[in-house]
């Protein structure tokens, strides 16, 4: 059972094309955080935000796109081999790209919360020097000026005038369409697959060990927290944003959904697969001021534990969304 959300300008009919472009609310997940009473997607406003999430016109040069960092074959994560993403002239920042899958439902965003709202999160990326380095107004005269654009976003919003607000709301459009609740864990939930024995024992020994803090039907209960992988921190994390000297080395509780397809882990990049992480678990937290009460003592697991926990977490690879036709490169 699916329930479309904000539907505008579509018949409930499910064989209309239409419908393909509607956000759904699957039956299991929250409420949508995301504004769509001031955004709803539609065909034209998404193929719009697919083009400029494509686009290199984003960035200084014109050489990166949104989906150099962010490839849909790994769940939008980011697909080259070195731990932290590659921006303009081969600059590299300080943080491993997350993938983007349920953005619609998270209230923050990045590794520190430091974006509110979603429509904003394009904007640091294209403005951060080490990612498209270049200055929104002058994104917003390069697409005015383009023999394209124009013309789609009279299309999409009923204005060939390009502004940055309307160009945030085309990217959003894409981004909040990112759902993935399709792996074989969702599948085994509604009832439509089963589990294999060793992945159900490292579901439920996932549900003692992680799920405090990967919680719930996102795996994340986005909180804040120190889980222990440094003693001092360059990276601040939280204190970034709150400057609490007690937040420093809290970092967003990611999810885990499609985690064994988005290596490496961590926002450090730390760790290059999901033994290292567990082996983290057991016996590597380092001690510092703010590290998590709950993981003085690490997780103790065993061999077959750690093994049966694997498992499950690879349970939580969704094909059907990385495989999703309506994100293809046009
Ligand atoms: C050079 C690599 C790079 C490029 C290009 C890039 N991103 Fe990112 N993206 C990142 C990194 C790194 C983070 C995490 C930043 C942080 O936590 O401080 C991120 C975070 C995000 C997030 C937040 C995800 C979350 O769960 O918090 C979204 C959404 C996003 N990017 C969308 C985009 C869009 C849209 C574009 C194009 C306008 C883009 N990115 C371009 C590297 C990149
Ligand atoms: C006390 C809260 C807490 C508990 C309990 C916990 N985690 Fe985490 N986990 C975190 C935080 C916080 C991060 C991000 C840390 C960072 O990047 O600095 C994280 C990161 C991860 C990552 C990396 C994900 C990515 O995309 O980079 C994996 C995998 C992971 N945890 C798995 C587990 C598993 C499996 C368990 C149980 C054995 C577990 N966690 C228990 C808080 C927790």
């Amino acid at each position: 059972m699916i329930l479309v959300f904000a539907v505008i300008g579509c018949k409930k009919d499910e064989t209309k094309k239409e419908d393909k472009y509607a956000f759904v609310v699957p039956a299991n997940f929250p409420a949508p955080v995301y504004t769509f009473e001031n955004n709803p997607v539609t065909e034209a406003g998404f193929k719009l935000g697919k083009k400029l999430f494509f686009d290199p016109i984003l960035s200084v040069d014109n050489t990166v796109s949104c989906n150099n960092c962010h490839n849909q074959s790994l769940a939008f994560a980011d697909l080259s081999l070195h731990p932290f993403s590659k921006g303009v002239e081969e600059r590299q920042g300080i943080r491993n790209a997350p993938q983007l899958v349920n953005l619609a439902f998270m209230k923050e965003f990045f590794w520190d919360g430091g974006v509110t709202h979603l429509d904003f999160v394009p904007l640091n990326a294209i403005e951060s020097e080490f990612e498209m380095d270049e200055e929104i107004g002058h994104v917003i005269e390069k697409l005015n000026a383009d023999p394209e654009y124009p013309a789609l976003f009279e299309q999409a919003f009923g204005s060939s005038k390009v502004t940055t607000p309307l160009m945030l709301h085309a990217l959003a459009q894409f981004t909040t369409m990112m759902v993935s609740n399709n792996s074989p864990y969702d599948k085994y939930l509604r009832g439509e697959a089963a589990l294999s024995e060793h992945e159900l024992e490292g579901l439920h020994l996932f549900e003692q060990k992680c799920q405090s803090c990967h919680a719930g039907i996102l795996f994340t209960d986005e909180s804040y927290r120190n889980n222990g992988i440094d003693t001092a921190f360059t990276d601040l994390g939280r204190a970034r944003i709150t400057a609490f000297d007690g937040d420093i080395g809290k970092f967003r509780v990611p999810s885990l959904r499609n985690v064994a397809i988005t290596p490496p882990y961590m926002h450090n990049a730390k760790f290059a697969s999901l033994e290292a992480v567990l082996d983290h678990y057991i016996n590597g937290i380092k001690p510092s001021p703010s590290l998590d009460a709950s993981l003085k003592n690490g997780i103790p697991m065993t061999p077959s534990e750690k093994t049966a926990i694997i498992s499950f977490l690879k349970t939580l690879t969704d094909k059907d969304f990385t495989q999703d036709e309506r994100f293809f490169r046009e």
